[in-house]
């Protein structure tokens, strides 16, 4: 069987903008086949609403809470001890653990390489300290150790991907290797296209949802985000009402208004097909409506009007965009 499509689920900005939300969202409408993670480890962390319920993970793509294969990629990189601890916390939650697989070739993450990414990278770079850029290091410097030497038989999937995908992208496009602020940046291509790394053409890729907030947090070490923006009382607020918190780390992350050039700049070239603005219901509670458009801080009287200047400049970006949603916390998507 061939591979039908593919859809992707891509951050357009720092990371934590709802693609948990999202993924739930497109699996409980959608008929897909697998769920994948291409790039990352357990520095992400993805917060997923069933049910009235909420649930955690940091490595397992989300497709496992929707009764469906969940495959990590060979662009991964993983930590045994938190994987096998979070497939024990899904079994406890009631699901399926034995859905989620991993490939061969992905990549694993040593004790070495998490006591390496503490000594000399987490206060240097705000990392979140899971050996991620050690473990890739040590994969392209091709003295890695691989998923196939180093988990159980059961775990590993040496199949190819057929039928309708969903791809699950981890982190965001700025905090992509080559895109980001390098080296404020992840060791791993955040951007769609990183999807293909999973064995899919190209060509299959159909839509690409971007997601964002409507307002811009970054977890973790900036220079674009000076720890002065934690004294505004105006984004400090909205950081509570936001509760801006890592899933990974429980930093607090620092606020900034929302940045429509780097958002511009990353639909262009993601190729974003579909952009979902989450935490709308928040921005609306503060009441404030603010962003940064031509390097100018911008803002609007009422939440109407901050919408509709983003969607036609969007429009106006000639991009590919053909859907933008703003949305809250309980709206469906
Ligand atoms: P690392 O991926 O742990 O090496 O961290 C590198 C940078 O990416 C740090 O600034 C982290 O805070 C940030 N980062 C990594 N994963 C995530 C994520 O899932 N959400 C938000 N920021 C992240
Ligand atoms: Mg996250």
């Amino acid at each position: 069987m061939n591979i039908e499509y593919a859809d992707v689920v891509a951050d357009l900005s720092w990371g934590d903008t709802g693609k948990g939300k999202v993924t739930s969202a497109l699996v409980s409408k959608s008929k897909y086949d697998f769920v994948c993670r291409w790039a990352g480890g357990n520095n992400a962390g993805h917060t997923v609403f069933l049910n009235g319920k909420k649930y955690k993970t940091h490595l397992v793509p989300s497709g496992v809470f929707h009764g469906i294969p969940s495959i990590i990629g060979p662009g991964c990189v993983v930590n045994r001890e938190a994987l096998l601890s979070e497939l024990e916390y899904i079994k406890e939650c009631g699901f399926d653990s034995s859905l989620v697989k991993v490939s061969p070739r992905a990549h694993m993450v040593t004790d070495a390489h998490i006591s390496k990414d503490k000594r000399k990278l987490a206060k240097k770079l705000g990392t979140t300290s899971k050996g991620i850029a050690p473990s890739y290091a040590d994969k392209m410097a091709r003295v890695g150790v691989l998923a196939k030497d180093a988990l159980p038989a059961e775990l590993i999937w040496d199949e190819v991907l057929y039928g309708k995908i969903l791809c699950e992208g981890a982190q965001g496009f700025y905090l992509d290797i080559d895109h980001g602020n390098y080296p404020y940046v992840t060791s791993s291509t955040t951007l769609p296209y990183g999807a293909c790394s999973l064995g899919i053409p190209p060509q299959k890729i159909r839509k690409i949802y971007g997601t964002c907030k409507v307002y811009d947090t970054r977890s973790g070490v900036d220079p674009l985000f000076p720890t002065s923006l934690l004294d505004d009382p105006d984004l400090s607020m909205l950081g509570d009402l936001g509760e801006e918190y890592g899933v990974t780390t429980g930093r607090r992350r620092i606020v900034n208004w929302f940045n429509l050039d780097m958002m511009l700049n990353a639909v262009k070239i993601s190729g974003a097909t579909d952009i979902i603005f989450n935490k709308a219901d928040i921005l609306k509670k503060f009441g404030k409506y603010k962003l940064f458009h031509d390097n100018k801080l911008k803002e609007f009287n009422r939440w109407d009007d901050f919408t509709s200047y983003i969607s036609e400049q969007i429009g106006e970006s000639r991009s590919l965009v053909n859907n933008v949603h703003f949305s809250g916390h309980s709206e469906r998507i």
